[in-house]
């Protein structure tokens, strides 16, 4: 046995984050630690990470106690953490990034370039990954900043890698290639602890799991014992409601109209229209335009050719505020670093909308935001102590359902959704789900930028799939599946165009 954590307890203030949780990791063990949103698992490896200390337990690594945890202490073991939000600094190259705090000195005191240089290389080639040990961090895309991290835990020795949802910035194949490493790791005896929310990851790459519940322990087993819906089971406290897509009813009167939009190198010649109840998926592989196809629609970034219509009305994009006044709100992927306001509460985070909102009045009405806070929160089940506290208190599945709920505070008659349920546990994911078909139901154009299958079949009535910043396919709902949809945004019938 390598780890054992032992009756931890936490409290934050008066909260209790964890009441008496055990954890035991085996070597060579890749060992799934599930839960809902607030249940306790980032506090758990915060504490085992030296950031925070816990109010009471034990911790044994390789059969010694541990006590007194700080992160320099952590790392000495051979413990590395690998947060969902990223830590690199952006203006320094990969390598000096891999040595950052642990950098390596010459027998003059100085700093040993070379040598620091050669070992990235090593630990960049063992992981397969072709990139310059000295190319500036801000040029590499999200998913490869998050291979820079676990490369810096292969440096230096890993015995234990705790991984806190890695795969929400991430792309299907990405992921694979992450989880091939994973497998390699493994088997030269290092162990990890996987966080994730998403079941076929977890039944793909873990051996073990601990299902904690609203801080305390549920059951530590095995994955091939058990199924998915079992899990959820286990995780939720209670078997899900049958999970019926109520057939949507789509109205006739168009909404969107998008018309031959083109961004330079990213998208081009982009049609659709948006009905009125309608609910639009639009999906493809990470760096097919996705992303900036989303961003345009909300004004983020300047359209180069072609006009988008909103009930009749061209839209000028002259700014955020008056892309949302026209009427279409959007939630951004990436929430760290797009949506919310770190050192503010996490009521004002909710609030902030009303200075964009067209009902937006100069007297700042506190009750009010506190009622429709109020609302937002039992209407999405969002954890939280007292909405006074900062928004980094919550934890991050939380975080995320308070910028859904801002954004549906506009109440814009379209809404762009980009990635909306990252961080989101089964439970709550289903909740969002609802609340996207009763918005529909209520004549709201509804387009969810996403990747995952599930999802993408659970909200949609239409499935747009893009390749190489073209919309290649568009699927209707009785035409969709995880193949189709895979079929297409792999250009698998575009060979002969672009051979
Ligand atoms: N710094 C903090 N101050 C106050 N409360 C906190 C703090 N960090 C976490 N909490 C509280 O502790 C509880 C557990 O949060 P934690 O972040 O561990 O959940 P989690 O299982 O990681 O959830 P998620 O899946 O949403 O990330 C939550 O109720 C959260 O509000
Ligand atoms: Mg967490």
């Amino acid at each position: 046995m390598l780890l054992e954590m032992k009756n931890i307890v936490k409290y934050f203030g008066p909260v209790q984050a964890l009441k008496g949780v055990s954890l035991s990791v085996n070597k060579g063990e890749i060992h799934g630690l599930l839960g809902e949103n607030g249940a306790g698992k980032s506090t758990l490896m915060n504490i085992l990470a030296g950031t925070f200390l816990p109010t009471g337990g034990d911790i044994f690594f390789n059969g010694n106690k541990i006590e007194n945890l700080n992160t320099k202490k952590t790392q000495n073991l051979g413990i590395r953490f690998i947060h969902q939000e990223l830590n690199l600094v952006n203006d320094l190259s990969v390598y000096e990034n891999l040595f950052l705090g642990e950098e390596l000195i010459d027998k003059f005191g100085f700093l040993n370039k070379k040598e620091m240089i050669k070992k990235s290389k090593e630990v960049l080639e063992r992981m397969s990954l072709d990139i310059d040990p000295r190319t500036e961090v801000r040029k590499l895309e999200t998913s490869r900043k998050q291979l820079i991290e676990i490369a810096k835990a292969l440096l230096f020795d890993a015995k234990l890698i705790i991984m806190d949802e890695p795969t929400t910035a991430l792309t299907n194949k990405e992921i694979e290639h992450l989880f091939i490493l994973m497998k390699k790791l493994k088997e030269h005896g290092v162990s990890m602890i996987y966080i994730s929310h998403k079941m076929p990851e977890l039944f793909s790459v873990c051996d073990k799991y601990t299902v904690l519940r609203d801080g305390t322990f549920i059951e530590c087993g095995e994955f091939k014992n058990i199924n998915e819906k079992k899990a959820t089971e286990l995780l939720v406290g209670k078997s899900l409601e049958n999970e019926v897509t109520e057939e949507q009813s789509v109205f006739d009167e168009v909404l969107l109209e998008v018309k031959n939009i083109s961004l330079l190198n990213k998208f081009k010649d982009v049609s659709f229209d948006l009905r009125k109840g309608e609910v639009i998926a639009i999906t493809g592989l990470h760096g097919d335009g996705r992303d900036y196809l989303a961003e345009s629609l909300y004004g983020v970034h300047k359209i180069e050719s072609g006009e988008v219509f909103l009930k009749n009305k061209k839209l000028d994009y002259k700014n955020i505020e008056g892309t949302i006044n026209s009427g279409i709100s959007m939630v951004q992927r990436n929430r760290k670093e797009r949506s919310i306001i770190k050192d503010m509460s996490i009521l004002d985070n909710f609030s902030i909308s009303r200075f964009v909102s067209k009902n937006k009045s100069f007297l700042i009405n506190d009750k009010v935001q506190v009622e429709r806070f109020d609302f937002r929160k039992k209407e999405m089940g969002i954890k939280l102590g007292n909405s006074s506290n900062t928004i980094t208190s919550l934890s991050g599945g939380n975080q995320q359902k308070v910028i859904i709920g801002r954004c549906l505070e506009l109440d814009t008659d379209v809404i762009i959704l980009d990635n909306p349920t990252q961080g989101i546990d089964v439970g709550a994911k289903f909740e969002i789900y609802k609340i996207i078909n009763a918005l529909a139901k209520n004549g709201k154009g509804i387009i969810i930028f996403s990747s995952e299958y599930p999802e993408i079949n659970k909200v949609a009535d239409r499935c747009l799939v893009m390749y190489r910043g073209e919309i290649n396919k568009e699927l209707l709902r009785e035409e969709f599946n995880e193949l189709t949809i895979m079929h297409f945004a792999t250009g698998a019938n575009m060979e002969e165009k672009y051979e």
